[in-house]
């Protein structure tokens, strides 16, 4: 039976579905269609779309990698960048750099793709927040995210992984 209903009504979240809501106004299915998925930040785009390129003339301080142009990211943004198969997101902080883990303690929201207020950094997936300075997790005590420390030499943001 709900074969048949499907294949006459169409799937339940489905574009005949949202324009019989549309037409006849919403329904309690609209209630379970699942979130949006939040747009990528600008500052990923940017960074993917204006090729700003790390430096590769720079040699990074004994266990540091070069991660970032200081110039990829304005003052107030984030993203996530994978290095030395670890993801990590990279801050810039009105000008001082931060480095944390991506992944969020509660249910791995990609922080990398969250937002930042000052030195707080808000996860994309529900909304827990993070002291960029030492990891502490400001909506959850005793969670924490693990920080990595970030040197700039030249053009290049290094991070210690
Ligand atoms: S995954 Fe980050 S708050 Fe839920």
């Amino acid at each position: 039976m709900s074969l048949l209903r499907t294949l006459l009504l169409g799937r339940e979240n489905g574009l005949r579905a949202r324009l019989k809501r549309r037409v006849l106004g919403g329904g309690a299915s609209e209630e379970r269609a699942p979130p949006p998925r939040p747009a990528r930040p600008v500052a990923a785009e940017k960074a993917l779309n204006l090729g700003v390129e790390p430096p590769k003339d720079v040699t990074p301080p004994d266990g540091y990698e070069v991660v970032l142009h200081k110039n990829a990211l304005e003052p107030g943004e984030v993203i996530e960048v994978i290095i030395a198969g670890k993801a990590i997101a990279v801050a810039n902080v009105g000008g001082a750099w931060h480095a944390c883990s991506n992944a969020c303690p509660h249910a791995e929201g990609p922080l990398g793709e969250g937002r930042l207020e000052g030195h707080v950094l808000t996860c994309p997936y529900h909304g827990w927040q993070f002291d960029l300075r030492d990891g502490t997790c400001l909506t959850s005590p005793g969670d924490t995210i693990a920080t990595y420390p970030v040197e700039v030499v030249g053009d290049a943001v290094c991070v210690a992984v």
